[in-house]
């Protein structure tokens, strides 16, 4: 599959008949939020964890060098926490653009961290076909890869330390990103 995903989320996916949409987020969408919304609320997806698995050619890396940022990988007995928006299906010419290096939408169900209750939203999720995947590695490898990278959103570095604060507010435990994280200090230290 092309890396460049917007034809096909636009033509898999048509939203325009739609008032509103939620859209869950569990990386650079929790802490950067450079789109208009509705509202936002923070919520929980099953049988996801966020990984440090996919390439980023566009944001912080390039395709001669690409860094590493978050997708999701199926995990039934796991979970992952993240903030959603409500946002008018207008903004995924948006969306569609900034997450198009692998990303494809999909609809799944996300609960309300607050136990208030559960919606049917999208989800930007870079699988292991697409062009960008790098795959596993360990949390020190990760962290070397993301602190010699950076791409016209900047550091690669500042992507995961961002993630890894914001993680903390939300009170989200996510081991995978706290080992990067203390590795990626020491080296940047
Ligand atoms: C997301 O944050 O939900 C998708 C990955 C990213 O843009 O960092």
């Amino acid at each position: 599959m092309s890396h460049n995903t917007i034809t096909i989320n636009q033509q898999q996916q048509p939203l325009d008949h739609l008032e509103s949409v939620w859209l869950f987020g569990y990386g650079s969408l929790i802490y950067k939020a450079d789109f208009p919304y509705l509202q936002r609320k923070p919520a929980r997806i099953h049988g996801w964890q966020r990984r440090f698995w996919q390439g980023s050619h566009d944001h912080r890396g390039t395709p001669e060098a690409p860094g590493r940022v978050a997708t999701l990988v199926e995990a039934p007995q796991h979970s992952c926490d993240g903030m959603a928006y409500e946002v008018t299906p207008d903004v995924f010419a948006h969306l569609d653009h900034r997450e198009k290096n692998g990303y494809l939408r999909i609809f799944t169900r996300f609960d309300w961290l607050d136990g208030s209750g559960q919606v049917e939203g999208l989800v930007y999720i870079a699988g292991p076909d697409n062009e960008a995947y790098l795959g596993e590695a360990s949390p020190q490898q990760i962290a070397r890869h993301i602190a010699r990278s950076k791409g016209p959103s900047g550091p690669n570095s500042e992507y995961l330390l961002k993630l890894a604060d914001a993680l903390r507010e939300l009170g989200e435990q996510d081991e995978h990103v706290f080992a990067i994280e203390s590795e990626l200090k020491k080296l940047l230290a």
